[in-house]
């Protein structure tokens, strides 16, 4: 039997709506203020995307930006995979990515996994390329939870904003690895501390068929709970996948989480004695932004020049499901 193939991650990208929201903003309507935002997420602004903005559009700009960075032409993506929980159509929004780039010899399709959900995707592409199935791979990462929120609700409301990232991932050159280790876990046990459910209202058809129809109500939140959880399980999802691959925590060069809270941040690398220093954080500028938290800073961080190819990443996402996972990355091809 052949050796599995290895894993390049040549290229990311990422797009936000153009409107942001001030914490002071939000206290025009809501009891807060940016004293307690601040304080107990780190949160200062998030993009809120408008009528103008739609998440078909923001995630195909990403994809783009990455498949572009990654050198490749619309016809050689083979696989598009859209990590979302609002997506534009319940049938999936990944063909309209597909669509906008032209990737016409690809196929797409959504994974919904909440907050942990390009992680997941990036690991299940990560699947179709070891395989040999499929060589390369657009990830993609895209959430606009300001149309889920109850805007009325300081307990969630303040906390997410809206964005997509997007990563190209490909069969690497001989020897090169760029997904050291992984793991993904869920606890659908304790889902009722993060959902977004459908609320179902009788139909009456006729005197003996009784359907149901209704809608999506609006996100619910224990954070207490959530951030139990995100302490305890993150950094025991990361020490396993650091042991896998036979990694220290000083080896790597960035720990790149689920952006949820400042304070989640900084208890996990605490806990994994990481250096405040090498903890990548943009929840200042972008709050929550579910899927595409990851995604949304690692370009940044690419873009930046912070990280560098050959660099050695942690990566956590965790959320709604109970959902969580860990991906260790070496970036790019050196
Ligand atoms: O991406 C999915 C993963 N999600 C997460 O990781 C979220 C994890 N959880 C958290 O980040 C934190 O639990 C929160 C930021 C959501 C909340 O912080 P907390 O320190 O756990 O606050 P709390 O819920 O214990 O609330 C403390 C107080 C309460 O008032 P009382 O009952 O003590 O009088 C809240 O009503 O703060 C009040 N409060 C607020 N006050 C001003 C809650 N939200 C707000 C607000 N502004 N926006």
């Amino acid at each position: 039997m052949s050796a599995a193939v290895g894993i390049a991650l040549t290229g990311s990208g990422s797009a936000t709506p153009s409107r942001t929201v001030s914490n002071d903003e939000l206290s025009l309507w809501l009891d807060t203020s940016d004293g307690w935002i601040r304080s107990r997420t780190g949160i200062a602004a998030r993009r809120v995307a408008t009528l103008e903005d739609s998440l078909e559009s923001l995630a195909s700009q990403a994809a783009r930006e990455a498949m572009d960075q990654a050198g490749w032409t619309p016809d050689q993506v083979e696989l598009i995979l859209l990590a979302t929980s609002s997506p534009e159509d319940l049938f999936g929004s990944a063909p309209a990515v597909q669509a906008a780039l032209g990737a016409t010899n690809a196929v797409a399709f959504d994974l919904t996994a909440a907050c942990s959900g390009f992680l997941f995707a990036l690991i299940t592409g990560a699947q179709y390329i070891r395989a040999g199935t499929y060589r390369r791979v657009l990830v993609v990462g895209a959430d606009m939870l300001s149309r889920w929120v109850d805007w009325q609700d300081r307990r969630t409301c303040v906390l997410f904003g809206d964005g997509a990232g997007a990563m190209a991932m490909e069969a690497a050159p001989h020897g090169w690895e760029g997904l050291l280790a992984m793991a993904m876990e869920t606890d659908g046990r304790r889902r009722h501390c993060l959902t977004l459910s459908h609320h179902t209202t009788p139909q009456n058809l006729h005197e003996q068929l009784q359907a149901g129809s209704g809608g999506f109500g609006s996100i619910t939140m224990d954070g207490q709970e959530v951030y139990k959880f995100a302490v305890q399980q993150v950094p025991l999802v990361l020490t396993r996948v650091l042991q896998q691959a036979g990694i220290t925590p000083e080896q790597l060069d960035w720990l790149l989480l689920h952006q949820a809270n400042e304070r989640i941040l900084a208890a996990v690398a605490q806990r994994l004695g990481i250096p405040a220093s090498k903890v990548l954080s943009n929840l200042q500028h972008y709050g929550n932004t579910s899927a595409a938290t990851i995604p949304l800073m690692l370009h940044g961080a690419v873009s930046t020049g912070g990280i560098q190819p050959g660099h050695l990443i942690a990566s956590s996402g965790f959320g709604a499901g109970l959902s969580w996972g860990a991906a260790l990355l070496r970036w790019g091809v050196t």
